[in-house]
């Protein structure tokens, strides 16, 4: 999709969509902005007939599709109920653009021009406004296409959206572009079916990343490397499968020379049939997301390469795929692990904390990052304690746990944070190893935390777990691209802001 301004009036920008919106004087009275009072106007009042009969409500998420013969440029009239003005935050505000893309999508409008960035919103500046309207459209535009071609007779995707030019508008739909390719690399690699998107396939990703972007260097450890360095714990889970385990390093370095960068670790497990603890049956399909971690960095990588941003940044992935072999470890295993701290594996499902294991200690030692945040679809429990709507946070350090959350809210991709208090930890003690690799039932996500936190002591180090973040649910189920919004802006406000980063 292609972002365009243009200074036109509404009557005169020829395009198969207009969307308009319409707020709330209070709980149930639409008032009308500028361009709805335009367009009310250029249609003889059919705006304000619509919104007296009740067609037009104006609460977040009410869309209304209306043919617009009797416009002079535009094919159709998108209505968008926008809400209360004291109320429309930023959660609000993407919550209304998401309704409005979603009924664009299944339009057969090929263009739009949009002006719903013209509400305010209560926590946030125009310009955010008009990045997070751009980065929504996109968003909800995205229909899955790598093993499955649309219907000739399917609604078409969005060619370009035009925005009202203004100034400062131009530099925030570059930036929404270079989001949205790393979010758009990370759902990519999410729904690929996990016959295809294996960890071989994840490091030739690296690799064509690395050659369309210059200054971005990769590095690809292979199986051997690997247990020369005793990265046990990593190749344990990849042994009963077919395809070989990789670690997959990627640097760039746009920032202040010699600064230490940040480091991404990416939990990629392309799927996850528990091993030997073999999961049920019943929605396994659902382990080819395991690898979200990883797109995630990749991600956000992307995007960081396309925007040539003024940062440096690590990012590594584990990628493995977990499945049950004679060759597979089993319950009962002790492993040692690559900071020579011993793991006896209760539970082979429990796979994401020991690749992390050994890829954290391999990044602290290698990459010596000023701050280290691994990102992983880590525990089942992380979804019965957090749901969808959040990803877990977790960390010891509080300044660091503010970043995150700040850096959340502020692309509207929000964490919530929970606690990796010391007591937590006697949960993993075990009388054969250093620790095992299950916590038992209780805090399920703050004991995979915990466990994590032994191979990232000496560091500034964070574990966000995307379980319930990274996909939707159910059928048909999607990945979300999250939390590569998050992660982007906190990388940003490391630089500074959006204005430093990207200053040539
Ligand atoms: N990849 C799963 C976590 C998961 C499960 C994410 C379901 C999203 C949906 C992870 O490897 C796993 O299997 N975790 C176990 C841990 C348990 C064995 C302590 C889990 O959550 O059941
Ligand atoms: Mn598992
Ligand atoms: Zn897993």
């Amino acid at each position: 999709m292609d972002f365009k301004t243009t200074q036109q009036p509404l009557d005169q920008i020829r395009v198969d969509c207009l969307i308009i919106g319409v707020g709330l004087a209070d709980e149930d009275t639409p008032s009308f902005g500028p361009s709805a009072k335009a367009t009310d106007e250029t249609l003889g009042g059919l705006l304000t007939q619509l919104t007296e009969r009740g067609d037009i409500q104006a609460k977040v998420g009410q869309t209304l599709m209306l043919p617009a013969t009797s416009h002079p440029s535009a094919e159709r009239i998108l209505v968008v109920g926008m809400g209360e003005d004291a109320k429309r935050n930023r959660m609000v505000f993407k919550q209304a653009v998401e309704a409005a893309g979603e009924a664009l999508r299944k339009s057969r409008a090929k263009n739009a021009h949009c002006t719903l960035a013209e509400f305010p919103i209560t926590d946030a500046d125009t310009h955010w406004g008009v990045r997070q309207t751009a980065l929504t459209l996109v968003h909800t535009d995205y229909v899955y296409e790598a093993t499955k071609k649309p219907k000739p007779d399917a609604a078409p995707a969005t060619d370009w959206v035009s925005f009202p030019e203004e100034t400062g508008v131009e530099a925030e739909l570059a930036i929404a572009k270079g989001i949205s390719q790393g979010v758009g690399l990370c759902r990519n690699l999410g729904d690929l079916p996990p016959n295809v998107c294996n960890p071989v396939h994840l490091a030739e990703v690296a690799k064509q990343m690395a050659g369309e972007h210059g200054g971005l260097a990769v590095e690809i450890l292979e199986e051997d490397q690997m247990a020369e360095l005793g990265m046990n714990a990593l190749l344990a889970v990849g042994r009963g499968s077919e395809c070989p385990s990789k670690l997959i390093h990627l640097r760039w370095r746009g920032g202040p020379e010699g600064e230490p960068p940040l480091a991404l670790v990416g939990k990629g497990v392309t799927f996850d049939t528990g091993g030997i603890s073999i999961k049920p049956g019943a929605l396994m399909e659902q382990m080819k997301f395991d690898m979200c971690g990883a797109a995630t960095a990749l991600g956000v990588m992307k995007t960081v390469a396309s925007l040539k941003l003024k940062i440096n940044l690590d990012i590594v992935v584990a990628a493995v795929e977990n499945m049950p072999d004679g060759k597979a470890y089993r319950p009962g295993d002790v492993i040692t692990s690559m900071s020579g701290q011993t793991i006896e594996v209760h539970n082979t499902d429990a796979e994401g904390r020991m690749i992390l294991a050994d890829a954290l200690t391999w990044t602290g030692e290698h990459v010596k990052p000023k701050a280290m945040v691994d990102i992983a679809t880590l525990t089942g429990a992380c979804v019965v304690a957090l749901g969808h709507h959040a990803s877990g946070i977790m960390t010891q350090d509080d300044e660091l746990a503010e970043e995150l959350l700040g850096a959340g809210l502020e692309a509207a991709d929000r964490g919530w944070r929970l606690p990796l208090w010391d007591e937590y930890q006697k949960q993993l003690d075990s009388p054969f190893a250093d620790m095992q690799n299950i916590g038992g039932m209780a805090a399920g996500t703050i004991t995979a935390g915990c466990f994590l936190s032994r191979f990232a002591k000496d560091q500034r180090w964070a574990h966000i777990d995307i379980a319930g973040s990274a996909w939707v649910w159910g059928k048909p189920g999607s990945a979300t691209g999250r939390p590569v919004g998050l992660l982007v802006q906190w990388a940003v406000n490391h630089a500074g802001g959006w204005s430093k980063a990207l200053d040539q």
